[in-house]
């Protein structure tokens, strides 16, 4: 963490302090129905606004394309915030211009105000150095707490952290600190779970991954294209059958790499892909052709988590099956409860990120467990390809 700047270094008090959050929450029309991205900068906003700070808060929300619409305005968000922050958040209509400048002159110390979604102006996007330079006269520093956007080069997120003074926030740190420890300078044994639908959009991160790690468990879906290019039949799993030369590919890097790969031995299987639907647990090599493969069976369970008892480090993104159609969950459920339990007990640094895997791991009742679990989701995907984050670069002193 030693390159980076952060809220220790910087002097606050009086000043007008850019904060780039991530506020893209799962809204139900205007309700927030998952807050944890709320309540993750929540230290950084006190942190700033105790020592006199004024919080100016830059996000996006959606992917508007045409310019300002209802559907993907902060406002309803500038309310949930200022409800956890237990503080009045104002907000501006706009993120530039004078409508932003006026709501700014208005602020007094420790004060916080949310400007209206960066992505209504097509500047944001393209990092067009005028836009930057639109919101880079509206504070005197920068301070960046959206890991979860650090993948995006865009004007909030990358541009502006050259033209003012710039500092990492306490979510940034923390993932950053986290992430590091799981696969940068990990201790070893370390494990890696990769679940979800399809190895095609997983393959530069299992082909990262293999370099990395010393145990590659592959579940999910993508699985199932594994044990077809293994010669299996897998029945009407999903399967990407244009795909089994690109898996035979990642087994032999892995190979190359000592990186040991670990496949589903049993699944459950059923006819209709539904919750409840009648299943079966069988071995990979006797799945039916009118069968398809919903979840890791009892003794890859068991083959894991005696794995897992071996290991240090854990990074997982994921589920192993349809966790989302119960009981097709119980593999997930049952590998992420083991997990977390090594993990109190302080045998296990485990850290989880990515799309679905915080719901599995949520509904798991694991997620507590974790040691980290990442608010990302492309950025935490990218991260675990090896690629280099442009938000997190512009930080760099
Ligand atoms: C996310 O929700 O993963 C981040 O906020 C980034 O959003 P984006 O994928 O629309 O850039
Ligand atoms: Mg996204």
């Amino acid at each position: 963490m030693s390159q980076f700047k952060t809220l220790d270094h910087a002097q606050l008090s009086g000043q007008r302090v850019l904060v780039r959050v991530d506020l893209n929450v799962p809204m139900d029309a205007s309700r927030v129905t998952d807050a944890t991205r709320i309540e993750r900068i929540l230290p950084t906003l006190r942190e700033i606004s105790s020592k006199g700070g004024k919080v100016i808060l830059l996000a996006h929300f959606g992917r508007p394309k045409n310019g300002p619409d209802v559907e993907n305005s902060l406002k309803p968000v500038a309310a949930a915030l200022s409800q956890h922050l237990g503080q009045p958040v104002a907000f501006a209509s706009d993120c530039m211009g004078e409508v932003a400048a006026a709501a700014i002159a208005k602020m007094q110390n420790g004060d916080v105000l949310l400007l209206e979604n960066t992505r209504f102006h097509k500047g944001e996007e393209k990092n067009d150095p005028a836009f930057v330079a639109e919101l880079a006269k509206l504070g005197d520093i920068f301070v960046n707490d959206a890991f979860s956007a650090a993948h995006r080069a865009h004007a909030s997120t990358e541009g502006i952290a050259h033209k003012l003074p710039a500092f990492a926030g306490s979510t940034m740190q923390q993932e950053l600190d986290a992430l590091t420890k799981a696969l940068d300078a990990p201790e070893r044994p370390v494990m890696a779970v990769v679940g979800g639908a399809k190895v095609s959009s997983k393959l530069e991160l299992l082909g990262n991954l293999v370099k990395k790690v010393d145990i590659l468990v592959i579940g999910g879906g993508m699985a199932n294209t594994f044990l077809a290019a293994q010669g299996k039949d897998v029945g009407k799993s999903l399967c990407e059958k244009d795909l089994l030369d690109t898996a035979r590919d990642i087994l032999k890097g892995a190979a190359e790499a000592k990186c040991e790969i670990i496949l589903p031995v049993d699944a459950a299987v059923a006819k209709e892909f539904k919750a409840h639907a009648a299943s079966r647990f069988t071995d990979v090599d006797h799945v039916l052709a009118d069968e398809m493969i919903l979840d890791i069976g009892p003794k890859s369970v068991a083959f894991i988590e005696g794995k897992l008892a071996g290991v240090k480090t854990l990074v997982w993104n994921g589920p192993f099956g349809a966790f989302e159609l119960p009981p097709f969950d119980t593999g997930t459920n049952a590998v992420a409860q083991a997990a977390a339990r090594l993990t109190r007990e302080g045998r296990l640094l485990s850290v989880a990120g990515g799309g679905d895997t915080v719901s599995a791991l949520n509904q798991a009742g694991a997620a507590e467990g974790f040691t980290y679990i990442s608010t990302a989701g492309g950025a935490f995907l990218e991260w675990l390809e090896g690629k280099v984050l442009p938000g997190v670069e512009a930080l760099r002193a």
